[in-house]
């Protein structure tokens, strides 16, 4: 289902094209196709949302480029942990939600990558990842707890772990899993925790995809906002 949905993204790609490229099991059978493309001489420059997508483009021949060399992109093209009705997100299953929220913002158009499984009523049953800066972590832990409370969300909310510490992102900072089960107000959790100092991000990605291809076992559907 992820190839099927990474095959009709594909379509929307155009040659020359300045493309974020995602991060994610999703976004990589995407990058494998876009290679095939490529090394049939299709052109396009890529932002990778990660050093781990960069590592793939440049194991599998897709050019990259930084987002200091090319600040503007024409399209983004990556997955997601949930989408809602209105094209909201939840991202950040992969660690990569800061870098894939800055290329996303940059870029004319994003679309969303996504089987089935990803399509909810109501986003909050997948953990929600908050990118906090490691100096007062606990501080803003805390933080993050009352605001929650103040929305009626409750549920723990505990810092990411590796097999060999906390979980570090690619800006060096740490995340946050806030399992809150349900989130009946995206949009003020959204604003709320972006205007918490020590927040450096979250993966609520909302008004930002433009389009999302949802793939199922009897082929790909479009989902615009509704
Ligand atoms: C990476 O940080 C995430 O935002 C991914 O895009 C998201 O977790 C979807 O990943 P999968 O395609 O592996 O489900």
């Amino acid at each position: 289902m992820k190839i099927k949905a990474a095959e009709a993204a594909l379509a929307h790609v155009e040659d020359g094209m300045r493309l974020g490229i995602g991060t994610g099991s999703t976004a990589e059978e995407f990058v494998r196709l876009l290679a095939e493309k490529v090394a049939g001489g299709f052109r396009i420059e890529g932002i990778p949302t990660s050093e781990r997508t960069a590592r793939l483009c440049l194991e599998l021949g897709v050019p990259f480029r930084s987002l200091e060399e090319l600040p503007e992109l024409d399209l983004t093209i990556d997955g997601a942990d949930e989408v809602d009705p209105q094209l909201r997100l939840i991202k950040g299953g992969g660690g990569a939600l800061l870098r894939e929220k800055i290329v996303a913002c940059a870029s004319a158009r994003m679309i969303v990558i996504a089987d089935e499984t990803k399509v909810v009523d109501t986003l909050g049953a997948f953990k929600l990842p908050i990118e906090v800066n490691p100096f007062g972590l606990l501080s803003t832990r805390r933080a993050v707890e009352k605001l929650a409370s103040r929305l009626g969300l409750s549920g723990e909310i505990v810092v990411r772990t590796a097999s060999d510490g906390p979980f570090m992102t690619d800006g060096g900072h740490l995340i946050l899993d806030a399992s809150f089960g349900r989130i009946p107000d995206a949009d003020a959790l959204s604003s709320e925790l972006n205007a918490l100092p020590g927040v450096v991000e979250h993966g609520l990605f909302i008004n930002i995809a433009s389009l999302a291809i949802i793939a199922g076992p009897a082929g790909a559907r479009v989902l615009t906002a509704r």
